[in-house]
């Protein structure tokens, strides 16, 4: 047999020995071509030299292209698992003329490849050209001699090759494999093409004109050849089988997966067995050419398909990530021809399992929601939109993950209603006070940066700069104009405006255009990577795309937002100085108003801790000395000693920012960290630095609130001012404050104690005239005090009740205290009287009158309390009355 390694080296051979360079694949992510979302084709990198821009020696070329379809104009992600061809990731074999030779050469070439190299029965091939290609008809009569009824004119786009909406193009040629009348379809052009028995193998294009932008076509400076087999529909063929899952890469990968996950790849099983091994090929290789799944663009499709997959993996039975164990057999199989895979295996098996871990905390309950909303659905039926957004924004199932769970089953999903729903979330958002640009969809930014390309940073700008309105986005989607009054974010080729990132928040500003209209900027957040969606209102006139605008950061703001990011830096070392090198970044937020810090730290830092940190900042503060800043290579930087900041995406070349002198080692610089921020330009900038906040933000995480320049001024004269008000209303100088305080705090102490003796005293008798109180009385033969006593508490009552008790020497005492509208009762019993009278019952009795439930204590003591304090002396008599009975 033939191994699938072996077809692709004797297909570079082949055309090498025939003058073709062998050129390797180009990356998956196109280099300088923002029209493609992934490379999609072979002739993709050589676009510009179909096009005259760019010019190759030899003018022949051969390779094996890696490329994606999912996603774009090419996208094949929904029939991956079900159909015997479809893949998201394959390799096109194409040999390349660059106005060298043209359609009788290729032609040729072709024949003779699958006819005498790979021995191809000529009886089971057949061909379809363009309906008006007399010349590729007459060619292939020729060459192959084969019959008029199997050189198939085909009218349809089929045979139009097209690279995308632009690029090269031209009509083209297929290469039929019959694989014999047991096999349902009929050939191409006829009204069954569509099924298994005709395959296409291979596509020459004869390259002969440009797409361009808008509609036009133009010519291309040669005629020239690309052309595209795909090596696992060949492999099959060759190998004698008819699905490309059963030639030998996928059976090695599938039985990996076999393996991994204790499943056969059969019955019901086998769809799960090809989408995992299909998936760990396109996700592998994406993250090889440096893609990281990510909720926008080319990142959310490489999400998507790992979670694809990893649904398929946990309807094998996985409960824990698999898909990491995979990378080692695909690296086996695949990793010589791309060294590159090899090269990123770690990184690509620890994303992998990452990813997987965190989609399988929300997989179940997902999945599990899904079959409880389809109980009683029957094929054909729709799952409401409502509940596929809800797995969607809750359970982070993108729409397609949903339509692939249900496929199986004969049901799909209410994409308008899903629509609708998505679209209500947006309209709550954006009455929530978020711009309406913040909710469009990750699509239409990645859509944006495509056609409109990265916004150009103007980091060290005049106060006013011009550039051109490339996109407006607004009720998330795109938009031709803008109008009075209307909110939403618009993209420049270049900005002066700093988008947030790095902790640092985004600019605010103004934008004047030369039509007059003025857009007031609110916030500028980066979308799809590096565009700039300058976030607001358009106050006055109206804008459209191609506009000149002035843009004009609003300078206080950010320069104070610049101090406050430049003493973070400051204090990040002067944390780990005062505190220990175990002090790393969580977190932070740099505005204009102040700076939040969040570290590794256990325990509070104390006040003296914090007072060194302060005096550290402001000592380098004081330096005055010049910032500075250097790109470098990231590995050099961590040389240097740079502290890396959190949740910043480094590329090739990194800033470096290095602030003041050590201040035990002044040959040795203060700070030193990576950072895309803005930062003021002598340390003397940030004037003043205090700490204002210090808590806790999760076990062993605190946060550090503080304040530079005139907010810290501010900060101190308030506090100032506040020492200065105490020090009046005290009257003693402010120095004195704290013992004054101290002083009459004791003062205030002993004067509560004071009271409460009175108030007792007071309750016992000790007061004079019509307001004394009555002493004790009798009850029938029983000696009986009951009184009211306002103000006095709980706890003071057992101790009236004590002392009135010793007074009568035989007898029975009730007090109630009155507190805020509230009774407490107390009730005493002399040891004598215990045979005759229960404290507990007799509490029991009063309590209800003054609306309270219960009461407790012993037979010669208990307590009780209610609510309803008026009715204190009403509870008193229904007391007395017990004793009279
Ligand atoms: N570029 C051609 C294709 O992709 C060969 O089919």
């Amino acid at each position: 047999m033939t191994s699938l390694r072996d077809i692709r080296r004797d297909f570079l051979n082949y055309f090498h020995a025939a003058g073709h360079e062998i050129v390797s694949s180009s990356p998956l992510v196109p280099k300088d071509d923002p029209t493609l979302l992934f490379t999609n084709a072979g002739m993709v990198q050589f676009k510009n030299v179909f096009t005259g821009q760019e010019k190759r020696n030899p003018p022949r070329a051969v390779t094996t292209q890696k490329c994606v379809r999912a996603g774009g104009k090419h996208n094949d992600l929904d029939n991956v698992g079900y159909t015997a061809r479809h893949h998201t990731f394959f390799e096109m074999l194409g040999n390349f003329s660059f106005g060298d030779y043209f359609k009788e050469e290729a032609i040729s070439y072709a024949w003779n490849l699958i006819t005498k190299e790979f021995a191809l029965p000529a009886e089971k091939l057949l061909v379809t050209v363009f309906s008006e290609d007399d010349e590729a008809a007459a060619l292939w009569k020729k060459i192959a001699g084969l019959p008029d009824e199997r050189i198939i004119r085909i009218a349809t786009s089929d045979n139009f090759w097209m690279m995308g909406d632009t690029g090269p193009c031209g009509p083209c040629s297929e290469i039929f494999y019959d694989h014999g009348p047991d096999i349902a379809g009929g050939p191409p052009g006829s009204p069954d093409e569509d099924g298994d028995r005709f395959i296409e193998i291979w596509n020459l294009v004869f390259m002969q004109f440009e797409q361009k932008e808008g509609g036009t076509r133009i010519s291309l400076p040669k005629p020239s050849i690309d052309t595209g087999m795909g090596l696992e529909r060949i492999a099959a063929v060759l190998q004698g089988v008819h699905n490309n899952y059963e030639v030998d890469l996928f059976k090695a990968l599938i039985a990996s997966s076999e393996d991994v996950l204790s499943s056969k790849a059969a019955g019901e099983a086998l769809a799960s067995h090809r989408v995992i091994a299909d998936h760990l090929r396109s996700t592998s290789f994406l993250m090889a050419d440096g893609v990281t799944p990510s909720n926008e663009g080319r990142g959310y499709v490489l999400r998507r398909i790992m979670r694809r997959a990893m649904r398929h993996a946990h309807l094998l039975g996985a409960t824990e990530p698999v898909m990491h164990l995979l990378v080692p057999e695909l690296v086996n199989q695949m990793g010589d021809a791309f060294p590159e895979l090899g090269r990123a295996q770690a990184t690509i098996e620890s994303t992998l399992q990452a990813e997987e871990e965190r989609f399988q905390r929300t997989l179940g309950r997902g999945l599990a929601l899904l079959d409880e909303a389809t109980t009683g659905m029957r094929e054909g039926d729709a799952l409401a939109g409502e509940t596929a957004f809800k797995l969607y924004d809750t359970y982070g199932f993108p729409l397609d993950l949903t339509q692939d769970a249900l496929r199986a089953r004969g049901m799909s999903v209410d994409e308008d209603g899903f629509n609708a729903a998505m679209e209500k979330q947006r309209a709550s958002a954006r009455k929530a006070g978020f711009s309406s640009g913040d909710a469009a969809p990750d699509a239409v930014w990645f859509g944006v940066r495509e056609t409109a390309g990265e916004t150009e940073f103007l980091r060290y700008a005049a106060s006013e700069e011009a550039a051109t309105l490339k996109a407006i986005v607004a009720s998330g989607d795109t938009q031709d104009t803008l109008e009075e009054g209307q909110s939403g974010e618009l993209v420049f080729d270049r900005s002066p405006f700093y988008g947030e990132s790095g902790g640092q928040i985004g600019d605010t500003g103004t934008i004047t255009f030369e039509n007059g209209a003025k857009f007031v900027v609110h916030d500028v957040q980066k979308r799809a990577g590096d565009v700039f969606a300058h976030a607001g209102i358009l106050e006055s006139g109206t804008i459209k795309p191609g506009d000149t605008g002035h843009l004009s950061v609003d300078r206080t703001r950010r320069d104070r937002t610049r101090a406050n990011h430049s003493a973070t830096h400051l204090m990040h070392r002067a944390l780990r100085d005062v505190l220990g090198p175990h002090v790393s970044q969580k977190g932070s937020y740099v505005g204009p108003d102040r700076l939040r810090f969040d570290f590794s730290h256990n325990g509070a830092v104390t006040p003296d801790e914090i007072a060194r940190i302060e005096a550290d900042v402001n000592a380098v503060v004081r330096q005055n000395l010049t910032v500075e800043t250097r790109e470098m290579s990231p590995e050099d930087a961590i040389k240097a000693g740079a502290l890396a900041l959190f949740g910043e995406k480094y590329g090739d070349s990194v800033r470096v920012l290095t602030m003041g002198c050590d201040l035990s080692s002044p040959d040795k610089p203060y700070s030193v960290e990576l950072c895309g921020g803005t930062h003021v330009a002598r340390t003397g900038d940030i004037a003043l630095f205090k700490i204002v906040g210090e808590s806790s933000v999760s076990a062993g995480v605190r946060r550090i609130e503080a304040l530079t320049g005139e907010a810290a001024r501010q900060y101190l004269e308030q506090q100032a001012g506040l020492a200065k008000a105490s020090a009046d209303a005290l009257k003693v100088p402010a120095q004195d404050v704290p013992a004054r305080i101290q002083s009459l705090l004791d003062e205030r102490k002993q004067l509560e104690r004071q009271l409460a003796d009175a108030k007792k005293q007071l309750a016992m008798g000790g007061g004079s005239g019509a307001n004394a109180p009555a002493g004790p009385e009798k009850v029938g033969d029983v000696n009986f005090t009951g009184r009211v006593v306002e103000g006095v508490g709980g706890k003071d009552l057992r101790g009236l009740v004590d002392d009135a008790k010793r007074q009568m020497g035989s007898g029975i005492a009730v007090f109630i205290g009155v507190n805020d509208g509230k009774a407490a009762l107390a009730v005493g019993v002399t040891d004598d009287l215990a045979g005759r009278f229960n404290a507990v019952e007799l509490v029991k009795a009063g309590a209800p009158v003054v609306g309270g439930k219960g009461g407790g204590g012993r037979p010669d003591f208990a307590q009780a309390g209610g609510p309803d304090g008026a009715h204190a002396q009403a509870a008193i008599d229904a007391m007395k009355a017990i004793l009279a009975s």
